[in-house]
């Protein structure tokens, strides 16, 4: 049992040993911004995630705004997001000044629900301006690229992979990012690879792979030579990068590691009343664990209560389009109940590669005994 200075926490942060010798260096070197270790480690992202071209960016949220610069995503563009997922996805389009189209999620793996998306898709048909599907691999799920792929094609539509979660994951033998025109990952303290802050804008397209590098070093391709047009600041720093080297160096024996957890998982909470499991699926990276609770049971209560126990659970991301912003532009969306659901009975429970069955008996027991409470 917790002591009452104890707490479980949702997720530790992997931080390789080998980084503090090699930080240190760079830092005596005085290397801090971009540099050989971010082109290392943009290497080693690109020969592990099978991708031809790869740049270290500043956040994964950086990573996504500069997709839609590169694609020109602008004011009369539409892009589809998946109503459930964090914010960043449709931040960047807001950004913009394109207009968000809000697609309902399947309940059993969070992802974009693809026959909401196709039935989207026939409405905006005739759309004068550009088309962008932006679908996430909702917590490292492999989301069906395949079929996402052709109606993008049917539609004359771009693709832009939101994999901020999904380092590792694979659809069909084949990691996430290969199935889109760019794609862009995360690399905060939650997920799977940590570089503190930091994220990776990834493509197998030369061209867009030149006019990303020039939006994110002030419009240059290298230094300061073969200025186009302006660009932003979103480079990596070396200190990042070298976490992101060690990071990798072990992360498909850290990504397995969270596939036994989530097996223990599976076991332990399938005779608890009031819970719906996710879908399992042998691609998933398993970055986070999230469970729904029946209407039942009062989700905020249960996560408090759970909380002042000293177990770390905390709720789930927000259906996009419920959020007070986007009802005073858009008006209410009556057309993503799965999302509204997931967002208001969803729980995160902790999960990372540090912890066993010792911490999941912890967690469930606590649940099964909060849950009869309520
Ligand atoms: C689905 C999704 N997209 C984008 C992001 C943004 O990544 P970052 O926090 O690195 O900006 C996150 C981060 O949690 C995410 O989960």
């Amino acid at each position: 049992m917790l002591n009452k200075y104890s707490m479980l926490y949702l997720y530790k942060p992997h931080i390789p040993k080998k980084s503090f010798d090699d930080i240190k260096k760079a830092l005596n070197k005085g290397n801090l911004v971009y540099g050989d270790n971010c082109k290392k480690f943009e290497s080693d992202f690109s020969n592990y995630q099978n991708i031809k071209y790869s740049h270290a960016v500043s956040s994964g949220t950086a990573a996504l705004h500069l997709a839609l610069l590169a694609l020109e995503v602008s004011n009369d563009d539409i892009v589809f997001v998946p109503d459930f997922t964090w914010s960043s996805t449709v931040n960047v389009v807001e950004i913009v000044g394109a207009t968000p189209i809000f697609i309902d999620v399947d309940i059993n793996n969070y992802c974009m629900d693809l026959n909401h998306l196709d039935s989207k898709l026939s409405q905006y048909e005739n759309h004068p301006g550009q088309k962008i599907i932006l679908p996430v691999h909702q917590h490292g799920y492999p989301l069906e690229m395949k079929k996402l792929k052709k109606l993008a094609k049917e539609n004359k539509c771009f693709v832009v992979e939101d994999a901020a979660c999904a380092i590792g994951s694979e659809f069909s033998n084949t990691k996430v990012g290969n199935f889109s025109d760019i794609a862009c990952f995360s690399f905060h303290p939650r997920k799977v690879l940590t570089t503190g802050e930091g994220g990776m804008v990834a493509t197998n397209n030369s061209m867009l792979s030149k006019k990303l590098r020039r939006l994110l070093n002030h419009g240059f391709l290298s230094d300061m030579k073969e200025y186009k047009f302006p660009g932003l600041n979103y480079r990596m720093t070396e200190s990042q990068a070298i976490l992101g080297i060690h990071g990798l160096e072990d992360l498909d024996e850290r990504i397995n590691l969270r596939r036994e957890l989530k097996n223990e998982y599976f076991e332990s909470l399938q005779c608890i009343k009031g819970i719906n499991l996710p879908e399992d699926n042998l691609g998933h990276n398993w970055q986070t664990f999230l469970i729904t609770l029946d209407n039942l049971i009062n989700r905020d209560e249960l996560v408090n209560s759970l909380n002042n126990k000293g177990i770390n659970i905390v709720k789930g991301s927000n259906s996009l389009s419920s959020l007070d912003f986007f009802i005073k532009k858009y008006g209410s969306n009556p057309e993503v109940p799965n999302s509204v659901f997931i967002s208001s009975q969803g729980i995160s429970l902790p999960f990372c590669e540090a912890y066993s069955k010792k911490e999941v008996d912890l967690v469930v027991e606590n649940l099964e005994k909060e849950i009869n409470n309520i």
